[in-house]
């Protein structure tokens, strides 16, 4: 946790944020400050001495905060095990960015290991000696807990996280004022119609569930509410179209990373308490060959009526995603964004540095969008959504065929999506950036949480 600190306690384990002099504080020994003047002069970006037990660590101001998020991480593989406490002595964004990296990078996700406790962190505050308002260290602990909880859900497997209990782990939620939420169980979904999530989930033996959750403070900015919808397939096999390539269903537990992101995202915008009425929808199933599963020929109608033909079951996401984004049309948006794991095309076209970002709102909330992602470094490449591509999902029998062409997989998906919404709308393929397969700094390896510190960015300045 971040806190607000007043003095340094000698012994403490302590970082420096360093411009072009050094401000020495009460309580550090001259062995210190002639350690910070050798660092200044030096070309190194970061440095660490241990006296002791205690470790001091100087990093170099930098107007580039990346550098120092990634800063905190490098303190993070340093710093002992048992170390519970750090100051961080430093200015402003500087000094934030500086303990947000090092919060994001004590994440463990050591659930399934029986000596967990041997690998624990047991770090738990990271002082600030300069002074912040509180809201500023909140919203920073906040969004970091809602991160954390996101990339618990993508690291969790299948036996434990079916989509029963995904809704079950989003009504935790409840806990925090102005929030609602609502589960529809398989009998709501078949009353309501909702084909393709449930064409998804014949194959299944765990039922469905499509989560809505309602943020609504007393006086929004927004009269319209924006929605926030999050692609739940808790497990992708591939389906009858069974996932062709060897190695690529070892990380589809990952792709419910939409829904986590989308999930997350409204859980800290309301314990950030922001002046903004959001509605998220979780549509969740796992995507499985088993008994009566949908097989490719199958015509499909979905929750607005439009007919799908099925022409690879392992275009699932776009097939569930559907029917959640034809059910906002009922709730009057605003803006819709939807984040999901869509494509292996996202991933070939821009790999895992960003998320593709595309859709028919306008220009300007797209910008400022793309320029949320530079702000917190969860970068956005934007796709052109030309109606041209819309024309490789029609189909020769129904009213739309699941999968487009050979090419410009990440785009043609978009098309499909977007025949659903009849509002403003954006669509985020994070396929690439929701789940590493080797360490990248604070965003870890595993589940990464993204999208949330890009969505909170986004809706605080909305
Ligand atoms: N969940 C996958 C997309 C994916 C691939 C996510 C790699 C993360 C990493 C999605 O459901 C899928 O299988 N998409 C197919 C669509 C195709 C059949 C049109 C794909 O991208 O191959
Ligand atoms: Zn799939
Ligand atoms: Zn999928």
């Amino acid at each position: 946790m971040i806190k607000q600190g007043k003095s340094y306690s000698k012994d403490g384990h302590i970082a420096f944020i360093v411009g072009k002099e050094f401000t020495t504080i009460e309580g550090v020994s001259t062995i210190v400050e002639e350690q910070a003047k050798k660092f200044i002069a030096s070309d190194e970006k970061t440095d660490y001495i241990k006296l002791g037990e205690q470790f001091i660590f100087f990093v170099k101001e930098n107007d580039d905060l990346e550098k120092i998020r990634v800063a905190g991480h490098e303190i993070r593989t340093k710093l002992s095990k048992s170390a519970e406490e750090i100051f961080i002595s430093g200015k402003g964004t500087n000094a934030l960015a500086l303990a947000e990296g090092l919060a994001l990078s004590n994440y463990q996700f050591l659930k399934y290991f029986k000596d967990a406790d041997k690998k624990r962190y047991h770090l738990k505050s990271i002082v600030l000696l300069d002074t912040f308002e509180a809201k500023q260290i909140s919203r920073l602990n906040n969004t970091t807990t809602a991160v954390y909880w996101s990339r618990d859900m993508v690291n969790e497997p299948l036996s434990y996280l079916t989509a029963p209990q995904l809704a079950k782990e989003i009504q935790s939620f409840e806990k925090v004022d102005n929030l609602k939420v609502t589960v529809f169980n398989k009998a709501k979904i078949e009353e309501l119609k909702m084909g393709g999530l449930l064409a998804v989930n014949l194959g299944s033996v765990d039922e469905p569930t499509f989560t809505i959750v309602e943020y609504k403070p007393k006086n929004p900015k927004n009269k319209k509410p924006i929605i926030l919808v999050g692609k739940g397939v808790v497990y992708d096999t591939g389906g009858m179209s069974l996932k062709p390539t060897a190695g690529s269903m070892d990380i589809m537990k990952s792709d419910m990373g939409g829904a986590a992101c989308m999930a997350g995202t409204i859980y800290a915008a309301a314990m950030n308490e922001l002046d903004l009425h959001i509605i998220a929808l979780i549509p969740a199933t796992d995507n499985r060959p088993g008994g009566n599963a949908y097989v490719p020929g199958d015509v499909i109608t979905m929750y607005d009526g439009t007919t799908v033909e099925v022409l690879n079951t392992d275009a699932e996401g776009r097939m569930i995603l559907a029917d959640a984004l034809a059910y906002s049309n009922a709730l009057n948006p605003e803006l819709v964004i939807d984040a999901a794991t869509l494509t292996g095309a996202a991933v070939a076209a821009i790999g895992q540095k960003a998320a593709c970002i595309m859709g028919n709102a306008n220009q300007e909330i797209i910008d400022e969008l793309v320029k949320s992602g530079y702000n917190v470094h969860e970068r956005l490449a934007q796709m052109p959504f030309w109606d041209d591509y819309a024309e490789e999902v029609k189909s020769s029998i129904a009213d739309l065929k699941n999968i487009g062409g050979k090419y410009a997989g990440s785009i043609t998906a978009g098309k499909f999506l977007e025949h659903f919404v009849k509002s403003p709308y954006i669509h985020l393929d994070i396929a690439g950036p929701a789940f590493l397969g080797s360490e990248e700094n604070y965003k870890g390896k595993g589940g990464t949480g993204t999208g949330v510190r890009l969505l909170n960015n986004f809706l605080e300045n909305y």
